[in-house]
């Protein structure tokens, strides 16, 4: 027996190895964690169960049947993030390149099933070569079966891919189905293409990074969501941002008690909106001061910055926040701040997270660039998610709410659960000048008489009691206790039960 123990320590050791010593200080020597050292950072100390450490690949050519590493380039299993279960996949680079063969799918698969089983997330740590060479087919449909559960667990469990090395070719897909995916700057890299290929059929020179790296995916394409100095900073907030989510759509996020009052007023807040309606301020500092404790975890924060998205918490419950950013392009709407918002707000609505909105819209934004992007189907996106979403909705309108951005910003015609507006709200089809300049256009030639109508109009519609006299708005508010109502809002909301007519699935405007 006592041989039969040391032999199964000894096969563990050799997992344990991966690629061996060289390839080990090969991956440290770029900055990176090994899989397994990544897995102990992300986990609760001890906490982690490994599975299928002993798994092998199957393939025989190129020499691969006496080329054979236990655990086959992936470490997979559960453990516990501050107490709370999830599942996770870590590739592990110094076993052929952390490719991805049919046996390392399989291990993926695994988990994911696991993980739907239980109703826990899963979180991929990638850092892969792709798919294995030498495999050619076999891993290919591997992919398939990981992309594959990626949908079927889409809205079930939250699914979060950190981005902690090559990502590259088809592999790129199984993180773009992923609610999440955050890249660690300098070492990691996503793109259909490589830069090889690249400069053959387009002929542009470009490197890895300024192709796919954790910038270009953060600022430009909007794939990324967040992106981290390096692999232990990333770990270390990933598991921050998991605190803020329900582990499945089976229940609700987790509540985090807070010594920050309920009814605690700000008065700043009654002076943070300038008296020039055309003046922006920074509508984080009203996020910061609403929400418990000043604790804000923003996503996209480089991406879209007209819109700003992300988590916090309201009496200890995890709320989804979206709101229009006057200090960027005036907090129009375009086609990138409505997909970013139009996703987040999806995922809120999947896993039983409020959205609070808080609204200071223009307008969309106009020019051809902006219809020929197709910002009538991308801003419907935003519209669609806001509609069909049944979680708690409430929205504070600060300063504008315009046109067709005042129906799409969560307005109480979509279903708005409580919607409210600062004393100083300007809700109406558009601004007063642009208004007359329409309706009493006979008038352009006279400044006087048109300053005359402008002022006319803006008293008549530039307030918010035009929508208060028609239910659309609740209540009007004083900006300084916005924290207070919005909590008890929620309080009143706890319960809330809406559902939308069956169907097999909506076909939102892609
Ligand atoms: C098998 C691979 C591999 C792969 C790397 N390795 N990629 N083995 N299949 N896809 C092995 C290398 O042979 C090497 O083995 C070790 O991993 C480390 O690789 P290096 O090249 O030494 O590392 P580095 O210089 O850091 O370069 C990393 C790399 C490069 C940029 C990822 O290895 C590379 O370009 N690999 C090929 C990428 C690729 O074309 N993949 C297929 C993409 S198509 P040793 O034994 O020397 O340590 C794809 C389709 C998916 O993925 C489709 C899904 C639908």
């Amino acid at each position: 027996m006592h041989d039969i123990l040391q032999a199964l320590e000894a096969k563990r050791a050799l997992a344990r190895l991966g690629g061996g010593d060289k390839r080990i200080a090969a991956q440290h020597a770029k900055g990176k964690l090994t899989a397994r050292e990544r897995l102990e950072l992300l986990f609760d100390e001890g906490s982690f169960e490994e599975w299928d450490m002993f798994v092998e690949h199957r393939c025989v050519d190129f020499g691969m049947a006496d080329n054979k590493i236990p655990g086959d380039g992936v470490v997979t299993g559960y453990g516990m993030i501050n107490g709370r279960l999830a599942f996770a996949f870590s590739q592990d680079f110094t076993v052929f390149g952390g490719a991805l063969s049919e046996a390392h799918a399989e291990k993926i698969c695994k988990v994911m099933d696991q993980a739907m089983k239980v109703g826990a997330p899963v979180i991929g740590l990638n850092d892969s070569g792709g798919a294995r060479i030498q495999e050619g087919v076999a891993s290919l449909g591997g992919y398939a079966d990981v992309f594959q559960k990626n949908v079927l667990a889409s809205g079930v469990i939250p699914q979060i891919s950190m981005i902690m090395g090559p990502c590259a070719g088809g592999a790129v897909y199984s993180p773009a189905m992923t609610d999440f995916i955050f890249m660690v700057k300098d070492s990691s890299y996503m793109f259909v293409t490589g830069p090889e290929v690249v400069k053959t059929v387009t002929h542009e020179e470009v490197t890895a990074e300024e192709l796919g790296g954790a910038t270009t995916h953060n600022t430009k394409s909007g794939v990324a969501d967040l992106s981290f100095e390096n692999d232990v900073e990333a770990l270390l907030m990933l598991r921050r941002f998991f605190n803020y989510l329900p582990l499945s759509n089976r229940e609700k996020a987790p509540c985090r008690p807070s010594g920050d009052p309920a009814s605690r007023l700000d008065l700043s807040l009654d002076t943070l909106v300038p008296d020039n309606p055309n003046k922006p301020y920074d509508i984080k500092e009203l996020i910061l001061k609403v929400v418990d404790d000043g604790d804000f975890f923003e996503l996209q924060p480089d991406y879209a910055k007209n819109i700003v998205t992300g988590f916090a918490r309201m009496e200890g419950q995890t709320v989804g926040i979206v709101a229009n950013q006057p200090l960027v392009l005036a907090g129009c709407l375009d086609i990138k701040s409505s997909i970013k918002a139009a996703r987040f707000v999806r995922f809120c609505d999947a896993f039983h997270i409020p959205v609070i909105t808080f609204v200071d819209v223009p307008g969309f934004m106009p020019g051809t660039s902006q219809e020929y992007g197709g910002i009538i189907k991308h801003g419907a996106k935003l519209l669609y998610a806001y509609a069909e979403a049944t979680v708690p909705k409430i929205t504070v309108i600060t300063r504008k709410a315009y046109g067709g951005a005042y129906d799409v910003m969560a307005s109480k015609h979509l279903r708005g659960d409580v919607n409210f507006a600062w004393p100083n709200a300007e809700i109406a089809v558009m601004g007063a000048k642009g208004a007359v300049e329409i309706i009493f256009r006979e008038d352009k030639k006279d400044p006087a008489k048109l300053a005359e109508r402008e002022a006319e109009y803006k008293a008549r519609f530039a307030n918010p009691f035009v929508a208060g006299a028609r239910g659309f708005i609740d209540d009007v508010i004083q900006p300084h206790e916005t924290r207070k109502r919005i909590c008890r809002s929620l309080a009143m909301l706890k319960d809330k039960k809406l559902e939308n007519p069956w169907r097999k699935h909506g076909n939102i405007p892609l």
